[in-house]
């Protein structure tokens, strides 16, 4: 499989191909066993518990995780949980109509519950819960008479608890705590014998059961069918959102091996050991500089020498693509000095193409390349140095508060810098790793963006999975994160995202969303929904001005729309940002041109 590991959803790719084609041909395997190849397809990632369920064999009664009937080989329990498994539930489980157990809890799966499972008659117990399942219960999961044990709690499931749950009169254990619930919980059949703790931390339940009147206007009543779809409608909106929260979550396992990396590279840059050297000796066997507009006034020879003498010390931060170094000439320029450690032969003449290009661009908010060293065993691209650090630091680690003017006119400039890369440079160019760590400040609070164009050198080698490591996620757009093709609005979801960030001072993987189930948007979404949407902003942030706090959060919504098509373009974001949230000088308007 080595060929496909080159890149990560190719490997998905591949691997369902693999399914597709391997199921085609290899018909000896169970029904059972087809159902089960389904469900795996739906699962995009996973800690790989479901490698060796292997399509050749006869039968899935060997596979992790399943167990079957000793005599029928028809699989009646399916019990994998905690394993990371991130995508949707296939609804071809409802195809295992033997299965008695159902055990999926504590993975990363979103979507609706499949109505399928209603098929699975022998069902007995079902486990869902810590997933980010969302829409409604589906009320198919009443016909399942044989259930004893129901637990889907801690998920984003919405809407009504469907009257006809009611009937599962062998139900001994029933939790939907922790969802978006909402309504009266019916009082038929089994469902009046559980009490509040089936039922705590929804967000709107009332009823007998939790003690909570409610006031006539809904639930689950005799006209449920048309309430539970226009409700399921509702949820399909939120879908997206959500996607991306559980894909993100997916990636969690990735934050953690990132985190990791981090702070093992905060420990190196503080008690690192002695292996300076590394630098030196990427430059000793040979390296040649290239400068883009003689925008280096130093010789090869001078560059290569400073460049020899750095070191760990000189680490001024570490991130997805290797570590960066500050480098500070003799005449007092300083540079910033990003090492990307070499990739196969062979990609090289395209690199440096590409290297050309992104060398070639300048605007005043983009951080400017000014060059790179080829060594045989790195690459050593050379940026302008920005003193102020990324936004990223600004917002979370520095103590001193960005006021409401500096937020602004941080995110004006990141929106004028983006607006440029995908409108006045030929070929445009999406920048795909749009974050806080990508602003950086000059001395003035002014915002630069950097690193366009990298993460696309990049992602054809194994770096794609960094890129993602390293932060991304969180600010990536559901369809992104689906199809891994990006596109200019996947930039500018992200841009939303960044939004999001600066005015709330919080990450958008913040523990205080991720403990409610959502991100930065997530919340924003819900916010919005009671109509709420100002409590997101940092209340640590001085001078907010609230007309133009309501134009910034109208166009922070658009931007992070889950249907591309809603956000718009980085040019129409400029525009409204100028005309409607930045208090405007008469003087002072929006110059697309390079200094
Ligand atoms: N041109 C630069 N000037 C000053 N600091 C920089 C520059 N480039 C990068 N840095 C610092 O180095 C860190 C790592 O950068 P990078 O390798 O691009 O990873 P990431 O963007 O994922 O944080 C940044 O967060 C920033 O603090
Ligand atoms: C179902 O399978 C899981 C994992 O194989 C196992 O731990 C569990 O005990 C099984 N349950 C029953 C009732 O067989
Ligand atoms: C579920 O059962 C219905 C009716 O028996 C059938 O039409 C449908 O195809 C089944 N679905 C699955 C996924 O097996
Ligand atoms: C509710 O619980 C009581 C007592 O445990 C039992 O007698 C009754 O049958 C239950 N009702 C239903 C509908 O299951
Ligand atoms: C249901 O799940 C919630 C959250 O996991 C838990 O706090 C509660 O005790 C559970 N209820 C029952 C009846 O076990
Ligand atoms: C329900 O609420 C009422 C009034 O708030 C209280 O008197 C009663 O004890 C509560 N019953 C239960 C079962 O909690
Ligand atoms: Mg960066």
């Amino acid at each position: 499989m080595g060929f496909c590991l080159m890149e990560w959803r190719g490997l998905w790719l591949l691997c369902v191909l693999l399914t597709i084609t391997v199921t085609n041909k290899i018909r000896a395997i169970s029904p059972d066993g087809q159902a089960l190849l389904s469900f795996r397809t739906a699962v995009v990632s996973s800690d790989g518990v479901l490698l060796h369920w292997r399509p050749e064999d006869p039968d899935p009664c060997n596979w992790k995780g399943v167990k079957c009937d000793p005599k029928t080989k028809r699989v009646i329990n399916l019990s994998i949980p905690y394993h990371k498994l991130s995508g949707s539930l296939s609804p071809d489980l409802g195809k295992l109509d033997q299965l008695k157990i159902l055990a999926l809890h504590n993975n990363n799966f979103y979507g609706a519950i499949p109505s399928e499972l209603g098929n699975c008659s022998q069902l007995q117990r079902i486990y869902l819960q810590g997933n980010y399942l969302s829409e409604s219960i589906p009320s198919e999961l009443g016909e399942l008479l044989e259930l004893e044990t129901l637990d889907i709690s801690s998920n984003s499931l919405s809407g009504y608890i469907p009257r006809l749950l009611g009937k599962l009169d062998k139900l001994i254990y029933f939790n939907v705590s922790t969802n978006f619930l909402i309504g009266s919980i019916p009082l038929d059949g089994v469902l009046i014998n559980f009490t509040e703790s089936s039922f705590v931390g929804n967000r709107g339940l009332c009823g007998k059961q939790v003690n909570v009147t409610c006031k006539d206007d809904g639930g689950p009543g005799t006209n449920s069918h048309s309430s539970t779809s226009a409700q399921s409608q509702g949820a399909r909106k939120k879908y997206s959102g959500r996607l991306l929260i559980s894909a993100s979550a997916t990636v969690g396992a990735l934050l953690l091996v990132a985190l990791m990396c981090f702070w093992g590279c905060f420990l190196y840059k503080k008690f690192g050991k002695n292996d300076g050297k590394c630098l030196a000796m990427d430059v000793s066997g040979g390296a040649s500089i290239v400068m883009f507009h003689g925008d280096l006034p130093y010789s090869s020879k001078d560059i290569i020498k400073k460049l020899e003498t750095l070191n760990e010390e000189h680490i001024i931060g570490c991130g997805g693509f290797g570590k960066v170094y500050k480098l500070a000439m003799d005449d007092g320029n300083i540079f910033a000095l990003k090492r990307i450690v070499k990739m196969n032969d062979g990609f090289d003449r395209f690199f440096e193409r590409e290297l050309e290009i992104l060398g070639s661009i300048k605007h005043r908010y983009l951080v400017n390349l000014r060059g790179y060293c080829n060594s045989p065993t790195s690459k050593l691209l050379i940026y302008d140095f920005l003193p102020g650090g990324s936004l990223d630091e600004a917002l979370h680690e520095r103590s001193e508060q960005l006021d409401w003017d500096a937020r602004l006119n941080i995110i004006l400039g990141a929106a004028k810098g983006l607006a440029y890369l995908h409108h006045d440079c030929s070929p445009r160019i999406i920048h795909r790793d749009i974050k806080s760590s990508n602003i950086l400040l000059d001395g003035n609070l002014e915002a630069r963006v950097s690193d366009f164009g990298l993460a696309k050198l990049l992602e054809d080698e194994e770096s794609h999975i960094t890129t993602i490591v390293a932060g991304t996620f969180g600010y990536l757009a559901p369809e992104y994160m689906q199809s891994g093709r990006a596109k200019e609005k996947t930039d500018v979801y992200s841009f939303g995202v960044l939004v999001l960030e600066v005015l709330s001072g919080k990450r958008p993987t913040d523990a205080s969303f991720i403990e409610k189930g959502l991100n930065i948007v997530g919340w924003l979404n819900f916010l919005v929904t009671e109509n709420r949407q100002r409590e997101i902003v940092d209340p640590r942030c001085e001078g907010i001005q609230t007309e133009s706090l309501d134009a910034l959060l109208s166009i922070a919504i658009q931007c992070v729309s889950s249907s591309p098509e809603d956000r718009p373009t980085m040019h129409r974001v400029v525009q409204l940002l100028e005309s409607e949230v930045v208090t405007p000088c008469p003087s002072d308007f929006y110059d697309s041109n390079p200094e």
